[in-house]
């Protein structure tokens, strides 16, 4: 049987990203390839002790179905979450999601008519290219340089193919690392009033900074309240619970709720009260310090290793948060090919092609400093280094 898939799914497989996972699975492989936090980050204890206090506490109600604005008290504390990001937000404008990715889908939803242009960087991260795509986007791109978004760009770009969205990743960005300078908040959020878009800030990283200061989202410069805010916990508590949330206008948030009921009806009620008593109980902080600790010192290591193991045509800059380091290799010099020869000495990345909509950035990979071990860096850069210089030379 051939069914007859949708135009726009069609054409469409399984993300090289996940596909490139599953290698990971066998356990001689060191993998820098997915986005994840190591299993030894997960705080269980604590979640074991809050698991059985919200059975206590909620008893039966907890299984009962929610609403799929979601579970007020968790609603509320991100309100005061974001009061402290400097985003001024009120209940009804908070809808919590199945992670950050879900907000993603649940934008396209509700904005995108086939043939629709949607803003985006290149390279940006992979599933929002492809949940755009899904549903007809056609793409163009805005400029960017090590200081993240160009806002000016906006108005060349927003005038083809009719835009309505702008999707980024302000912070730490997925793949490059990079972050939107915060001189160019304000300006890329007076732009967004002046050409009437709106912007998707999807921001799952934001929490993870180990240098340079803190910048206020662009939602928070967003007077005319044109930016919808994407948060996550995935990557401060954990991403197998699933729990997102999304920070926008009354008027557009009623919507996302729309688009929510029609497709999982709300977010497990089990995992929106365990991620609130957490929160609640004041834990959320400390861990996110202990995270940062963990993360800043894996990434130290993994940048002193790659400035001696890695051939001197390879460049890459130091990131101030987040997950990813971004390596550019010489013009020419093909990361798939590489990767073929990395996979044979048993260490895997994610060639940067697959960053970029529309093609390009064959010569660039990412690397994830988060999920390894310390002594899986030593050896996986070591190896990755022996590959790279054999490969480029
Ligand atoms: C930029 C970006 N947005 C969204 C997500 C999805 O996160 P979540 O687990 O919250 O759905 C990720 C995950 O890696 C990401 O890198």
């Amino acid at each position: 049987m051939r069914p007859a898939f949708s135009k726009n799914i069609a054409g469409m497989s399984g993300n090289m990203i996940r596909e490139i996972l599953k290698l990971t699975q066998q356990p001689e492989v060191i993998s820098f390839a997915g986005g994840m936090p190591p299993v030894d980050a997960f705080p269980v204890d604590a979640l074991r002790e809050i698991s059985e206090m919200v059975f206590d506490k909620y008893k039966g109600g907890i299984f009962q179905y929610g609403t799929s604005e979601g579970f007020l008290p968790l609603r509320e504390f991100i309100v005061t979450w974001m009061a402290e990001k400097g985003v001024k937000t009120e209940l009804d404008e908070v809808l919590i999601t199945s992670g950050a990715q879900q907000g993603i889908d649940l934008m396209a939803k509700a904005f995108l008519n086939s043939g629709d242009g949607v803003v985006i960087e290149k390279p940006t991260y992979l599933a929002a290219i492809q949940i755009f795509s899904l549903y007809g986007a056609e793409f163009v791109y805005g400029d960017a340089d090590e200081q993240g978004f160009v806002p000016q760009s906006l108005r060349r770009a927003a005038g083809e193919k009719n835009c309505k969205l702008l999707y980024l990743v302000s912070n730490f960005q997925n793949p490059t690392g990079i972050t939107l300078a915060g001189e160019r908040r304000q300006e890329l959020a007076d732009l967004l009033s002046e050409l009437e878009m709106v912007l998707i800030e999807d921001d799952p990283y934001g929490d993870l900074r180990y240098s340079g200061d803190n910048i206020k989202p662009v939602k928070s410069y967003d007077r005319e309240n044109r930016a919808v805010y994407l948060g996550s916990f995935s990557k401060i508590i954990s991403p197998g619970l699933r729990v997102g949330f999304a920070v926008g206008p009354k008027e557009i948030v009623g919507k996302l709720v729309v688009g929510k009921q029609l497709s999982d009806v709300h977010t497990s009620n089990l995992t929106q009260a365990i991620i609130y008593e957490f929160c609640a109980q004041g834990l959320i902080k400390p861990h996110i310090e202990s995270l940062k600790l963990h993360y800043r010192k894996k990434c130290d290591l993994m940048l002193e290793l790659m400035s001696v193991h890695f051939p001197p045509t390879a460049t890459w800059a130091r990131p101030e948060g987040g997950l990813f380091i971004w390596v550019q290799l010489p013009e020419g010099t093909v990361a798939t090919e590489l990767f073929k020869e990395a996979i044979k000495e048993k260490v895997v990345f994610i060639p940067g092609g697959s960053f970029f909509a529309g093609g390009g950035g064959a010569n660039t990979l990412r690397l994830n400093f988060s999920n390894a071990t310390e002594g899986q860096i030593e050896e996986g850069i070591i190896r990755l280094g022996k590959v790279m210089n054999k490969f480029m030379a």
